[in-house]
């Protein structure tokens, strides 16, 4: 039984008083009837975590160096998430894939310094609109989900998340047989290459999931949750997606 997920990624967004949000947010939902997790900037995560008290939010970094410590100005790395209260880290989102030039082997690499550090990595992978339109999808997510993640992953280390590029921050998302399509096939990837174990890792999607289509995309198979970047910055909307997930 894989346990269902919302995790927010508040990207490049948030300072000290957003954490009236998580305050909101926790105050709402004592018991989320699902396990979630926010990803705030890592100037808040230490914050954050005091702010939670003993509610089970889980606070993860966004990104982490692939090295543990070193002469790397301006990185983090993965212990030191683990230092501030995180027990998650996003790697390999699209974003960091376009503005850093992050290949699949150094969103490998990354994925197997969380683990070490004891996190859990959530790999993103997503095609571009012209992949989609050139009918590529299942070959750019498949070869980015075999190079992306390591041979030593297990569904306890590692969640993916299934993110369209086209579908971040615009408020489009893929047709509901478009995910199931795309989930579907992960599964059976994950399935082929880690035997009985491919069953227990949970798949997300994430692309503009908001409180007015969470229920249709938590109710296809193979969906385990989401990673919400715009809807999870308020409590409100990140509170209804949680809900929806949790009744899913
Ligand atoms: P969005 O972002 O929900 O704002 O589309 C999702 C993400 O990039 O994780």
């Amino acid at each position: 039984m894989r346990r269902k997920l919302a995790a927010g990624n508040w990207k490049m967004n948030g300072v000290a008083a957003d954490l009236a949000e998580v305050k909101a947010l926790i105050a709402a939902h004592p018991e989320p009837g699902c396990e979630v997790l926010i990803c705030p900037p890592a100037t808040l995560i230490a914050q954050m975590n005091w702010a939670k008290g003993a509610h089970p939010l889980a606070l993860g970094g966004q990104d982490c160096h692939v090295k543990a410590a070193g002469a790397h100005t301006g990185d983090i790395s993965a212990p030191m998430l683990v230092d501030a209260g995180a027990s998650h880290v996003i790697v390999g989102h699209s974003e960091r894939r376009a503005d850093h030039g992050e290949t699949n082997s150094e969103v490998r690499a990354k994925a197997l310094a969380a683990q070490a550090a004891g996190l859990v990595a959530v790999i993103c992978l997503g095609e571009t609109e012209a992949e989609r339109d050139a009918g590529a999808t299942l070959a750019v997510i498949g070869a980015q989900l075999g190079a992306s993640v390591p041979e030593s992953a297990t569904g306890a280390d590692t969640v993916i998340a299934y993110e369209p590029v086209w579908a971040i921050g615009t408020g489009r998302t893929p047709t509901p047989a478009q995910i199931a399509e795309v989930h579907g096939f992960l599964r059976a990837e994950l399935v082929a290459r880690f035997g009985p174990e491919g069953a227990a890792f949970r798949l997300l999607y994430g692309g503009s999931v908001k409180p007015s289509n969470a229920a249709e995309i938590f109710a296809l198979p193979d969906v385990d949750g989401a990673l919400v970047g715009g809807a999870s910055l308020k409590a409100a909307d990140f509170g209804a997606i949680i809900a929806a997930l949790a009744a899913a």
